[in-house]
């Protein structure tokens, strides 16, 4: 068996420094963040509002640059700048949650899906196949040809799952997908895409304000006046 130990962090970063202006002032959102996820993980990120998650996650996908700090995609330092290459990098190793889910109004669920390797070049012959199972597993077999516009939140969130791992991502970066659910829907979003993660073998970043949620991951850590510290389980 292949030891954790020996593999690369499928991310990586050091001493990250993110300031934002202020008018004559500067916010200091992120001052030295380092953070190593590994393979397969998955971890929760909490923190106040206003803490810095949706900056870190921002920085951690190359949306947004950073003034000090190193950043690492499997091993490989990313150069600070937005860029196609870096888009392009992005869109074939990252899937990305949002609590707006960002789903395309005018394509049903399984143009959805399939879009997430639009930007991977010539279409392959097997991405309808691919996107057909996880919009089976994601519980949306049914729906395959309904505009998105007719899903409910929680079904459209589903959806975004579903494109999310399309691409086989090496890492899923969710900020606080559950936002715009109630509890009951929500819970059945978390255990479900937990549960994809862990059988597609993929690392995800959770960011959440639901301790429940958080606690299904296998480390939690919060954003605190510029740091990210680890939460040991409070007894
Ligand atoms: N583009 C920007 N320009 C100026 N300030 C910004 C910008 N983006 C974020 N900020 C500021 O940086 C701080 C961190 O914002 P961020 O969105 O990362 O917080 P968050 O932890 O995600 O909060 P929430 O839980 O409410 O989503 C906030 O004070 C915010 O106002
Ligand atoms: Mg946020």
């Amino acid at each position: 068996m292949e030891n954790a130990e020996n593999r690369t962090p499928v991310l990586e970063t050091r001493s990250i420094e993110k300031s934002f202006p202020n008018g004559s002032d500067w916010i200091r959102v992120l001052q030295g963040v380092d953070f190593t996820l590994e393979s397969g993980q998955a971890v929760a990120i909490q923190g106040e509002s206003g803490s810095g998650k949706t900056t870190f996650l921002n920085i951690i996908s190359g949306l947004e640059t950073f003034e000090e700090g190193q950043l690492f995609w499997d091993g490989e330092a990313i150069v600070n700048q937005s860029s196609s290459a870096l888009a392009a990098k992005r869109a074939s190793q990252m899937g990305l949650i949002f609590q707006a889910y960002y789903l395309l109004p005018e394509l049903n669920v399984l143009d959805n899906v399939i879009m997430a390797t639009r930007l991977l070049g010539a279409p392959r012959p097997n991405d309808r196949e691919r996107a057909g199972k996880l919009i089976t597993r994601v519980g949306l077999h049914d729906r395959m040809n309904f505009s998105v516009e007719k899903l409910s939140g929680g079904e459209r969130q589903r959806v975004a799952i579903a494109r999310a791992l399309m691409i086989r991502p090496n890492l899923i970066l969710a900020d606080e997908p559950t936002g715009n659910l109630d509890e009951h829907t929500g819970d059945s979003v978390i255990e479900l895409l937990l549960e994809i993660a862990r059988e597609e073998g993929t690392s995800l970043i959770l960011v959440t304000h639901n301790n429940g949620h958080a606690l299904k991951t296998e480390k939690r850590y919060q954003l605190h006046l510029g740091k990210l510290e680890i939460i040991t389980d409070e007894l």
